[in-house]
């Protein structure tokens, strides 16, 4: 394989282009994204006019050019011409020595050749001639006095991966058919090829069943509880209004397919079982198992123990449910592919359920996970006697797997897929720790609400799926990586877009491009590029990118304040009098040590414009601060940073606590000190199961051997199981005492109560920081 030089890499984002449109200049990098195989830049450029002529062999090609050339009657106001075998600018010649997907594109001011074996390749030419053109190529309206030109190329291209996939969680947000449509297009663009449409779940089921109405008249519909996040929500009541929620007619779907398969985007039906189906059993609680005593409705979070109600496995009119189902998505989808969930499959139920147990006792299986395996195989046969490839989560491999079944890998690095792999099972990598866009896409303090850590742009682009101690035949049945959008926090279609973009390019560039071509900071230029196209578009992207993480850490009695910026390409200018910071505010090149209490506010800049949010980091300043904590935990730093914690509790600032873990550390105050008032940073999350401790206790000593308790706090359950996001400073008065070491020690709350969101989990303890005067 040919490899670039870093030259080369740098001609692969051509050369700024300032043009001039009818209400202001813009100044527009363009470039190819995902990066291509191979790119020579030409000199010239091709302006597209109606003058232009496209050239196509046949009707395929015919249909993907008009698709392309009706960018240009609605942003240019004019419309290239189409011709089959004739005359013309722009030739599409079919080139059957190539592979399928790949494409040669050749770009001169007088004419444009695109070579492929097939329509796919044709697409993804045409999709690379897109990105070339000014981002007003997007608008839907015309705009005058834009040149529609390219620069001149010579690419040659094809892709690393043949499975490129985005996954749509459409089941906790009802995200509306346009908006869906102008996401396909969008990858479209980045040539990501397969939409996984994660369509049911316990939180909706979104897709007309003819058979089954009740699926969507009840299976669509919650009960409003937006009014606090996902995770904190109450389960419904019987007879309660439900008024979120909606779903797709089969017509809706089938225009979705339609408009896909013209981006050459296949649409993959996910439905789910046999757990993640409280939406389907709302509408016909006769398929949950008969040991099931409470009202089942749509939950509008995660449902608790409800989330417990599942298919019923000793029921075969369960079975014969989902094959009617099955009928009706055969017909609906023309993929090749049926996703058939198997996740998180509690399986409480099913331990109880007489039929279960007949069923278990009948096929002579060992245990409840086998009878997963039993009803997976079996949904399973049915597909693919149907002429259909199963798909799953990587929970399939806990059991006896269905012949042939795909898997998803999502797990920590989506390793438990690998467990298929060695089955000879094909899989995709989705690793939940970098794959799932759920996750924070920046600096925290500046992000909403999500469950738990980061997974930046960059996280996403440096991700590589195949392992060096991988077997050579796992490699070989990898057909590629998936980025998974949940929409638990999602609350309208702005949200879906925000967590998408701009993150799914660098999904595109990680399944496209060879990784020896992969290069952050040609690739960050590439975005901004891509970026111009979504804004025209009517996106609203994420400008995280341009956040700054702080890290704050004790060092020589000051605080080391290190701040980072994911873009090699701004600088960090920042004040510590308070003041906004501005182009000519200090530069920041190395960490400031600090030793008082001040606020620092940074952002970043590119040629004197402020590009990110601006960072506003108080330090605070009492006897703890910047003092050695013995503790032994990695965070332990953070309670003597001066840095207080947010509402995210895993936003770097906060130590935590699980079950088992005993709490004591001591703070060395380095000398004897009076000291007066002890207080500690205590967050409450109760969606997270984040609670206060039980005991308290603070014991003072002067030779970190012989401590005294200095005082204690005990907490009752309706004090420490209370509802919301809060901070508490706990607090002890320690009697202006001398002494140089402080010991904390500290009792878990244990686990939560039944009447919680988590009932029966056990909850975290997590501390910010120590305060003493
Ligand atoms: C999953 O995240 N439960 C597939
Ligand atoms: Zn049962």
């Amino acid at each position: 394989m040919r490899k670039y030089t870093l030259s080369l890499l740098l001609l692969l984002v051509l050369p700024l282009w300032a043009q001039q449109t009818s209400n202001r200049y813009i100044t527009q990098t363009r470039s190819i994204l995902p990066c291509p195989m191979q790119l020579t830049s030409g000199s010239g450029s091709y302006v597209f006019t109606s003058r232009t002529t496209f050239v196509v062999e046949d009707e395929e090609q015919a249909n993907l050019v008009r698709s392309f050339i009706s960018l240009f009657t609605q942003a240019a106001g004019f419309t290239p011409k189409l011709v089959v075998n004739k005359k013309g600018d722009i030739r599409l010649i079919t080139d059957a020595s190539l592979k399928s997907e790949a494409y040669r594109l050749q770009v001169t001011p007088k004419n444009i050749t695109v070579k492929a074996a097939d329509a796919k390749g044709f697409f993804y030419a045409l999709q690379s001639i897109r990105l070339l053109l000014p981002a007003a190529i997007e608008r839907s309206t015309v705009t005058k006095g834009i040149e529609w030109n390219i620069p001149s190329v010579q690419v040659t291209d094809e892709p690393r991966f043949g499975y490129r996939g985005l996954m749509l969680d459409v089941a906790r947000f009802f995200l509306p058919k346009e908006n869906v449509l102008r996401i396909i297009d969008c990858m479209g663009m980045l040539k990501i090829n397969k939409l996984h449409f994660h369509l049911v779940d316990d939180n909706g089921w979104r897709l007309q069943i003819k058979k089954y109405p009740r699926l969507t008249e009840v299976g669509a519909w919650r009960v409003d509880r937006t009014d606090v996040p996902f995770h904190s929500r109450r389960n419904p009541k019987a007879g309660e209004p439900t008024s979120i929620g909606g779903f797709y007619t089969q017509e809706d779907i089938k225009e979705i397919v339609a408009y896909a398969a013209l981006r050459q985007v296949e649409v993959i039906p996910e439905i789910e079982m046999p757990a993640h189906t409280n939406s389907s059993l709302a509408a016909y609680p006769q398929l949950a198992c008969p040991v099931i005593d409470h009202f089942i409705g749509v939950l509008p979070g995660l449902g608790g123990n409800n989330a417990n109600a599942i298919y019923c496995a000793g029921n075969d009119s369960v079975f014969t449910f989902l094959q009617d189902v099955i009928d009706e998505v055969i017909t609906l989808f023309p993929s090749r592919y049926i996703h058939l969930g198997g996740d998180e499959a509690q399986k409480m139920t099913w331990e109880k359920c007489p039929l279960c147990q007949a069923r278990i006792q009948k096929e002579k299986l060992p245990n409840e996970e086998e009878l997963q395996g039993y009803f997976m195989k079996r949904v399973a046969k049915y597909v693919t006697e149907k002429g259909k490839e199963v798909m799953g989560w990587d929970e399939l491999t806990n059991s006896a797997m269905p012949e042939g079944a795909i898997i998803f890998g999502w797990q920590g690095m989506g390793t438990a897929a690998l467990k298929g792999a060695k089955l000879g099972h094909r899989f995709v990598m989705t690793p939940a720790r970098i794959l799932y866009l759920i996750r924070y896409q920046g600096p925290q303090w500046f992000e909403p609400l999500t469950y738990f850590g980061n997974n930046t742009l960059k996280d996403v682009y440096d991700y590589e799926p195949i392992q060096k101690e991988w077997k050579p035949e796992y490699a070989s049945l990898l057909m590629g990586v998936q980025a998974s959008l949940w929409t638990e926090f999602c609350d309208k279609p702005e949200d879906v877009d925000y967590l998408l973009f701009p993150r799914l390019a660098a999904l595109a560039e990680g399944a496209w491009t060879l990784p020896e071509n992969k290069n952050w900071p040609r690739f960050i230029q590439s975005v901004d590029s891509y970026n111009a196209h979504l804004a025209e578009k009517g996106i609203v992207y994420a400008r995280s990118m341009y956040n700054i993480q702080h890290t704050v850490t004790p060092q020589s009695g000051g605080l080391r304040v290190q701040q980072e910026c994911i873009r090699p390409d701004v600088e960090i200018r920042y004040t510590l009098d308070g003041s906004e910071p501005t182009i000519a505010s200090a530069l920041y090149e190395q960490a400031p040590i600090l030793r008082s209490a001040l606020t620092m506010k940074s952002a970043t800049f590119i040629e004197g414009k402020q590009m990110g949010q601006t960072l506003v980091l108080p330090l605070i300043w009492n006897k703890a601060t910047a003092k050695p904590i013995r503790g032994g935990r990695p965070y332990e730093r953070v309670l003597t940073n001066g840095v207080r914690g947010s509402l995210k509790q895993t936003d770097f600032e906060w130590c935590g606590w699980d079950k088992s873990d005993s709490i004591s550390f001591t703070l060395d105050l380095e000398k004897s000190e009076n000291l007066h008032t002890f207080a500690i940073g205590c967050i409450t999350n109760y969606g997270m199961a984040v609670h206060k401790p039980a005991v308290i206790r603070v014991e003072l000593s002067n030779n970190n051997t012989d401590f005294d308790t200095a005082g204690e706090l005990n907490f009752t359950s309706e004090e420490i199981f209370c509802e919301g996001t809060f901070i508490d400073n706990c607090t002890i008065d320690l009697g202006g005492k001398k002494a140089r070491y402080v010991r904390v020690t500290a009792k878990g709350p244990g686990e939560c109560p039944e009447n919680h969101v988590r009932p029966g989990q056990e909850s975290r303890v997590l501390f910010d920081e120590i305060m003493i005067d």
